[in-house]
């Protein structure tokens, strides 16, 4: 069975954009696990433009969890990774214009930089992954710099379509293979939709899958009716 690693984030967006208390991502956990998710993804951005520090700080304390901590390389988010201990967490690129995480990681250009920071992550417990595209290079280099997963970057295979998507999609499968090869565990994740997400799922190497935006999305069509009769309820007559 693939992981479903639930990425929370775009709820504590809707929460920053009224700056209210509601709706809480911490409260996300119980209802993704019980749904069958076995992990929670959050991403503290160097901005907090949606997770903030008492989300993650919150999210590390609930016993049993596996808490993925998305993050940039940046030294005040290392230290707080450093502090709570995830079981693991999940090294990106950041740029504080980006609407999203737009690439992978160039784990080549930074080899030295980010093997010292896999080194202390590691040191106090947790599973260091790397966001890469699925490129020879990138994966070669995150084993030699003794990262055990990577996370391979589908927003390209997303966004694609017709040939280009098969093209993109038979890159991801070799990259998974070679990965695989040198003993490295993969994951997925990025732009993945209930339509594009089963052929990545035929990839047998890919372990885990991080899904958010597609999931936040669809679970507002899927509840709205629900919200719209308990106020029409109150609302009594
Ligand atoms: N994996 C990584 C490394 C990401 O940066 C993101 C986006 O935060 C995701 C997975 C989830 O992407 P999406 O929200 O498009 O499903």
């Amino acid at each position: 069975m693939i992981n479903l690693g639930v990425n929370i984030d775009h709820i504590a967006t809707i929460r920053q954009a009224r700056g209210t208390t509601y709706p809480d991502p911490v409260d996300a956990v119980a209802v993704c696990l019980a749904a069958g998710a076995g992990s929670i993804t959050a991403h503290l951005r160097e901005d907090r433009r949606h997770i903030q520090d008492h989300d993650i700080e919150r999210l590390a304390a609930i016993p049993g969890l596996h808490l993925n901590m998305e993050m940039g390389a940046n030294e005040e988010i290392i230290a707080i990774c450093e502090r709570l201990k995830p079981a693991a967490c999940c090294l990106v690129p950041e740029k504080r214009e980006e609407l999203t995480t737009e690439g992978g990681l160039d784990v080549v250009s930074h080899q030295s930089r980010l093997a010292d920071v896999v080194a202390r992550l590691t040191a106090v417990g947790v599973r260091v992954s790397m966001f890469i595209d699925p490129v020879p290079a990138q994966i070669r280099a995150s084993q030699e710099i003794g990262a055990p997963v990577i996370e391979l970057h589908t927003g390209h295979y997303a966004n694609y379509k017709g040939e280009q998507q098969v093209h993109e999609l038979n890159t991801l499968r070799d990259g998974a293979k070679m990965a695989g090869e040198i003993g490295l565990i993969v994951h997925a994740g990025h732009g993945l939709t209930i339509e594009n997400t089963p052929a990545i799922c035929a990839i047998p190497e890919i372990e885990e899958l991080n899904i958010g935006h597609a999931i936040i999305a669809d679970g507002l069509f899927k509840g709205l009716s629900q919200a719209v009769m308990d106020f029409k309820t109150v609302m009594g007559r």
